[in-house]
């Protein structure tokens, strides 16, 4: 069997700031609250006209870079989005054209914030199975497109940027090792965009009532972030023959510090194992994960045998975990 590898990584931030004191300006807030309660300090917002499929250029452009692939070697693209270009055709396919990649099959897929570790999973299995060879897995959204900058609960949040990655079945790199994905669908109305698609499709009343936007139950979410990540996290160790003590670096979905905080306590890792990005990116769905790692990459030599443990949870209620080993 073919073993699946990332050889490379690229990440891209938006250059406008949106900082508490911002915030302070807009909504009833204070940097003290969002701190406190979330651990962010900044996110990232696309400019005008700057949409999903741009920052999954840019991301995906480093990424190539880094592993060293010619655009007519990527064979498939899987890009992980919650506000995709249009609703059709897939921001995959625009970017596809964008990266001139004239052999890949390309696609989108949604997993809310769960979706880099649902589309590494299914990267891994195409590459394993021996269909592919070098696959472009990106992730990015434009979270700014579908906050409500006038609900102080829920804008505070979110960010936008993207992540990518190339896995591989060739060169050197991180192992994708064991995932474990899960989803309860009982959960949907905890956290969603009620309106844009076939249940609610647009119309004015639609607009005017406020569904295009993120709607959430911050205290439901919380709870769930925190059981699902720890339980799925366990199972992905186990599964992958490995002991907490063998995680070298946690990386989870940067939704919110305390939820961070939680996850990590549980497992005794120490702090400085955790990879943090809330307190300057916010959280940008998917793409959280996608940053990080790209990030951590480049910050620190990891040694041969060093395992990543990489775990999120979002919308559906989706969640997954995965550990990739240095080589
Ligand atoms: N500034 C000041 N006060 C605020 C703000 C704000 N920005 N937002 C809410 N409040 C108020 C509320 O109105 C409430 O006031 P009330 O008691 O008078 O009603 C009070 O603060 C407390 O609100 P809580 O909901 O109890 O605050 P909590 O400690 O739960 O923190 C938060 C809220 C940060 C949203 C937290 O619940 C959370 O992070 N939940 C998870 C959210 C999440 O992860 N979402 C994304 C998941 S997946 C994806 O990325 C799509």
């Amino acid at each position: 069997m073919k073993q699946a590898k990332i050889i490379g990584t690229g990440s891209y931030l938006p250059e406008k700031v949106l900082s508490n004191a911002d915030f302070e300006k807009m909504v009833d807030t204070t940097d003290e609250w969002i701190t406190s309660r979330t651990g962010m300090k900044e996110r990232r917002i696309a400019a005008e006209g700057e949409c999903t499929s741009h920052m999954g250029v840019k991301a995906s452009q480093k990424a190539m870079e880094d592993a060293g692939v010619t655009p007519d070697q990527i064979d498939l693209v899987l890009f992980s989005t919650l506000t995709p270009d249009y609703v059709f055709p897939s921001t995959a396919c625009i970017l596809q054209s964008e990266l001139k990649l004239p052999n890949a099959a390309a696609m989108d897929l949604q997993a809310a914030c769960t979706g880099f570790i649902y589309a590494l999973s299914v990267a891994k299995s195409y590459i394993e199975a021996g269909l592919y060879k070098n696959i472009l897995v990106v992730a990015g959204d434009k979270l700014s497109s579908i906050v409500d900058y006038e609900n102080r609960s829920t804008c505070v949040l979110f960010g936008d940027g993207a992540g990518a990655c190339v896995v591989s079945d060739q060169g050197k790199g991180l192992i994708l090792k064991d995932a474990v994905l899960g989803c309860d669908g009982d959960q949907t109305q905890i956290l969603l965009q009620p309106a844009g698609g076939s249940r609610n499709p647009a119309t004015r009343e639609t607009v005017d009532q406020r569904m295009h936007f993120i709607t959430m139950e911050g205290k439901e979410v919380f709870k769930h972030a925190v059981r699902r990540m720890e339980a799925s996290s366990r199972e992905c160790i186990e599964k992958a023959g490995l002991t907490e003590d063998q995680i070298s670096w946690l990386i989870p979905h940067q939704a919110n510090v305390r939820i961070i905080d939680a996850i990590a306590k549980r497992f005794h890792v120490d702090p400085e194992r955790v990879y943090m990005t809330v307190q300057k990116y916010g959280n940008t769905s998917s793409s959280t994960v996608a940053i990080a790692l790209d990030e951590l990459l480049g910050e620190k030599q990891l040694s041969k045998g060093e395992n990543i443990l990489l775990t999120a949870f979002g919308a559906g209620l989706t969640w997954g975990s995965m550990v990739l080993c240095h080589e």
